[in-house]
């Protein structure tokens, strides 16, 4: 390891944490990883081996024994955090906890050093408002396991500097994941608000008996994870009409609008909205070739399923 090598802390070293420590050193780093408990760091030294090893098996990681020595694990904050030009903050989601671990962080680290929160619900500037250093503090926030899945929302607090953005959002590029720039803090930011309010509307289904907990899983394995897996929503809808999102939004108005507040979604949204979200998908899927792109979607679905299925005869 040469003195050039970035170093970065991870502190908390559960689901998240030792993802991230992974994720970090696969990208070059030098991670140190601190829990304030002895057993989870060793939890946490067997899961990270054992994903290495998974990681080598599927022709991912081109020397698995390099990965492991990047890693240290230490009980001292200190000590995990001496020469880091990152720290990335994954402990549990407890208020008091985020407020006393950034205060540490924060008093600790040199005003150079970006901190990054894995907060999957709080905002950041609940527990950050405080702070001398507070202007380096900011939402990182991955999808689990980030050492597998790429995409980590990037999000100031109002107070985050703009340095601290973008030295961030460089990171994770380096990193070979894509960051989404979430102009400023709402609850639950933009993934989990997503995912929560598909996770409302399955326990309304199945806690108001209209269908089982395996009906619904079976809607997203069967049906629209499939599709999600390589487009985003607004691109399955404008997918789904000849005409694309247009046609798909406003055909029957009404009928959306109904359906959306009958659901709890009940943004009022307007014609130019539709359209912006049109304008976007015309750039790289225009209405013009929508039979190719269809196409595409299908041929792209039957690989997936087939891969899907060959891995479930592996398994
Ligand atoms: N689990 C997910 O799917 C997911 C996804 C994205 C983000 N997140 C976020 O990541 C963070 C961690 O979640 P997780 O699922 O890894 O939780 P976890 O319970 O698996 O791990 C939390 C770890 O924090 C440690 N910890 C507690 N207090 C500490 C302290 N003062 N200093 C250092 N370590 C301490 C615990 O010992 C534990 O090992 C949360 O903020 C969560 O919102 C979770």
């Amino acid at each position: 390891m040469t003195s050039r090598t970035p170093r970065i802390a991870c502190i908390g070293a559960g689901n998240i944490g030792r993802s991230w420590a992974v994720a970090f050193a696969r990208g070059g780093a030098a991670v140190r990883l601190f829990d304030t408990v002895p057993a989870a760091l060793e939890r946490a030294r067997s899961a990270i081996e054992a994903t290495a090893t998974d990681l080598e098996q599927m022709g991912r990681l081109p020397d698995k024994q390099a990965l492991l020595d990047r890693i240290q694990v230490s009980t001292s904050l200190s000590e995990a955090i001496e020469g880091a030009c990152h720290i990335q903050e994954s402990v549990i989601d407890d208020l008091e906890v985020k407020r006393r671990v950034f205060r540490d962080l924060d008093a600790a680290a040199p005003d150079t050093v970006t901190i990054g929160s894995s907060s999957g619900e709080l905002p950041v500037s609940k527990f950050t408002d405080e702070l001398p250093g507070r202007g380096r503090c900011l939402l990182v926030h991955p999808v689990n396991p980030p050492h597998i899945l790429r995409a980590v929302e990037i999000c100031p607090t109002p107070w985050t500097d703009p340095w601290a953005v973008e030295s961030s959002t460089r990171l994770v590029e380096s990193l070979g994941m894509v960051p989404l720039k979430v102009s400023r803090e709402i609850n639950g930011y933009v993934i989990n608000r997503l995912q929560y309010a598909l996770i409302g509307e399955a326990l309304h289904l199945v806690g108001a008996g209209y269908c089982e907990p395996a009906d619904i899983d079976a809607a997203l394995k069967h049906g629209l994870g499939l599709r999600w897996a390589f487009l985003g929503p607004f691109e399955t809808s404008h997918l789904n009409a000849s005409q694309g999102y247009l046609q798909y939004m406003l055909t029957d108005e009404e009928g959306a609008r109904r359906l959306m507040t009958d659901v709890g979604a009940r943004y009022p949204w307007n014609h130019a909205l539709i359209e912006k979200i049109h304008r976007y998908l015309e750039a790289s899927l225009p209405v013009s070739a929508m039979p190719a792109h269809q196409r595409e979607r299908d041929r792209t679905l039957m690989s997936l399923m087939q891969r899907l299925q060959e891995r479930k005869g592996e398994s």
